[in-house]
């Protein structure tokens, strides 16, 4: 099965920014002073270690190699990311892992409108699961700093926000994953 040269990529890049989303989380969660915020960042960073064991699973089944660039590329971001962590302040590594998760949200709904436009949708149901679990990441760090003075001022800057999400997933009105076509079209 050929698979499009656009879906190779997104999949190899996503099986590396994983890594580097876990390693930003270690830093995050060991900044943080608050017990409950380590334990649930500390989560987030065992979920994305399982979505990088998830797109490795699929990336196997067509031969797809893993990109020794991307991997160097984004080890090297992500421990630059964790250890920023420790400098830069409480409120911006949320906000800036809210921003980073909301436009992840919509690289895997991508990814099953590639595979499903050659036929396959095998991959449907675990990619939805992985685009609904980073949007769920989006809320968590939105959540925490939605009434934080600092945030409409970022949200000019940055572009993301309460009022900008970077996809159109709504939580609390979810398309079951046959439905789910209209997430991510442009
Ligand atoms: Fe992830
Ligand atoms: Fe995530």
């Amino acid at each position: 099965m050929q698979l499009q040269a656009e879906l190779v990529d997104l999949l190899k890049k996503a099986y590396s920014a994983e890594k580097a989303a876990a390693f930003a989380y270690q830093g995050h969660a060991g900044s943080v002073k608050d017990a409950n915020q380590k334990k649930e960042i500390h989560q987030i960073e065992i979920d994305e270690w399982n979505h990088r064991k998830e797109v490795l699973s699929i990336m196997q089944q067509y031969n797809i190699p893993v990109s020794k660039r991307y991997e160097f590329r984004f080890h090297v971001i992500g421990k630059i990311i964790s250890a920023s962590c420790y400098v830069i302040g409480w409120f911006m590594p949320f906000y800036f892992a809210g921003r980073l998760e909301s436009g992840n949200v919509c690289e895997y709904f991508r990814m099953k409108q590639f595979f499903n436009q050659v036929g396959i949708h095998t991959h449907d149901q675990l990619l939805y699961d992985m685009g609904i679990k980073e949007k769920e990441h989006e809320v968590y760090f939105l959540e925490k700093i939605k009434t934080n003075k600092l945030l409409p001022l970022f949200e000019k800057l940055f572009s993301w926000g309460k009022e900008n999400p970077f996809n159109n997933i709504d939580l609390d009105k979810k398309y079951p994953v046959e439905k789910s076509d209209g997430y991510c079209r442009k």
